[in-house]
């Protein structure tokens, strides 16, 4: 879109367009992927804008204004991998600075948070984040992050992003809200007052289980600046093939999450239904205990699904392995469906009486719904089931 009106677009054009005008050199009307490490300079201390990959690339760059765009806000950084964008938001603190993180979260940012940076003098306090008051109490002079992730991983629970940003603000604290499970399409924190949002974009972003990408994004660029500085300091950048491949699966988020929505109510509603399932953990359903938050906050429920089955560790073991459209394996987000034995997989850095504690038992299942035909999925779900009961 030569006309720069694309930035004023609706959601959809704006995932096609921002940041992806037609290549100033050339003309190509798709962002080139611009392998090269360093850009030839027209004399000492004049350059076109680029002059060390590491720094600046222009294939990154693209992503990372689409991305801003998309999540409502001015900057977007990204980088290597989800992790590596949890690290850089926590390069904003110094020894001696506290944070306040919902217990609820993906457990390797509980590994990061629990095994790595107490060795650089950051503080944390865990609190439940569904009740933001939890939050309010274990903030103290020291705390300059609050950390929350909504829906939560595994178990889909929902915590009120704007409670939880204007409780950080009271205590001139950020909030972070890792915004992996929900994307912009379905959640944008910042409008709901958050500071900043950080992504896998490995998951629903790339949505092809084929990149390993993270991002974050902020509404503030003094914080943007703080955070491009420790990111050249530090190195995790995102390539530029791997940051090509994100922007090309960004093009579709909007589609593949309506069907990732679509039928993850349909296997939700199927589960709740089915005697071999004690509990289905989904926040489109009506007795979910954050069903209504959902409601106000998301725009729709998400694609994952979580499960309790009644025949305990056994059955779970024993349909994780039945299914064949569900692949068994760890990560979510892409336009395959996959299986998760979360006690062992995604959460097994958690101490077990950790997960018991925040409801995550032996029998506990995770779906990453995907955008195959929706009977299919029933299917192959109903013959695992099926198979389950037979292995009592
Ligand atoms: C919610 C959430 N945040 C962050 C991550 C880490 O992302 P990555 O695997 O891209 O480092 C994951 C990975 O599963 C995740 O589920």
């Amino acid at each position: 879109m030569a006309d720069t009106g694309a930035s004023r677009a609706r959601f959809e054009t704006r995932a096609i367009h921002v940041g992806q005008e037609p290549d100033p050199a050339t003309g190509a009307t798709i962002v080139p992927v611009y392998q090269t490490v360093t850009f030839t300079q027209d004399a000492i201390g004049r350059n076109r804008g680029y002059e060390y990959s590491r720094g600046v690339n222009p294939t990154r760059e693209a992503l990372e204004k689409c991305l801003a765009s998309l999540e409502g806000g001015s900057s977007g950084i990204a980088y290597g991998s989800g992790m590596a964008a949890i690290h850089g938001a926590t390069q904003l603190l110094s020894a001696g600075d506290h944070v306040v993180v919902g217990d609820d979260l993906y457990g390797g940012s509980y590994r990061l948070f629990t095994r790595v940076l107490p060795n650089f003098g950051v503080r944390f306090s865990w609190v439940d984040a569904t009740r933001p008051e939890e939050i309010d109490k274990a903030c103290e002079s020291a705390t300059k992050l609050v950390w929350i992730e909504s829906p939560t991983n595994p178990l889909l629970k929902l915590v009120d992003v704007a409670a939880c940003a204007e409780i950080a603000r009271r205590h001139a604290a950020k909030l972070v809200v890792d915004n992996t499970f929900a994307t912009p399409y379905l959640q944008r924190p910042i409008e709901l007052g958050a500071h900043i949002v950080v992504h896998s974009t490995t998951k629903y972003i790339g949505g092809h289980s084929d990149v390993i990408g993270g991002a974050i994004v902020v509404d503030d660029e003094e914080i943007a600046d703080r955070l491009r500085f420790t990111r050249n300091a530090t190195g995790g950048i995102s390539g530029p093939w791997d940051s090509w491949l994100t922007l090309r699966g960004l093009k579709t988020l909007s589609l593949r999450m309506r069907e990732h929505c679509a039928n993850a109510t349909k296997v939700a509603e199927f589960l709740a239904g089915r005697p071999e399932v004690a509990a289905v953990h989904f926040p489109g359903l009506p007795d979910h205990p954050g069903h209504d938050l959902a409601r106000r906050q998301m725009s729709d429920f998400g694609g994952m699904v979580a499960f309790d089955l009644a025949g305990g560790a056994a059955a779970a073991h024993a349909v994780c392995e039945a299914t064949r459209v569900f692949s068994l394996g760890e990560s979510l987000g892409g336009v395959e469906s996959l299986i998760g034995y979360p006690w062992s997989m995604s959460h097994g850095a958690f101490p077990p009486e950790e997960k018991r504690r925040k409801g995550i038992t032996e029998a506990t299942v995770r779906l990453s719904v995907g955008i195959e035909h929706a009977d299919d999925l029933l299917a192959d779900l109903e013959q695992a089931l099926a198979r389950a009961s037979a292995a009592k």
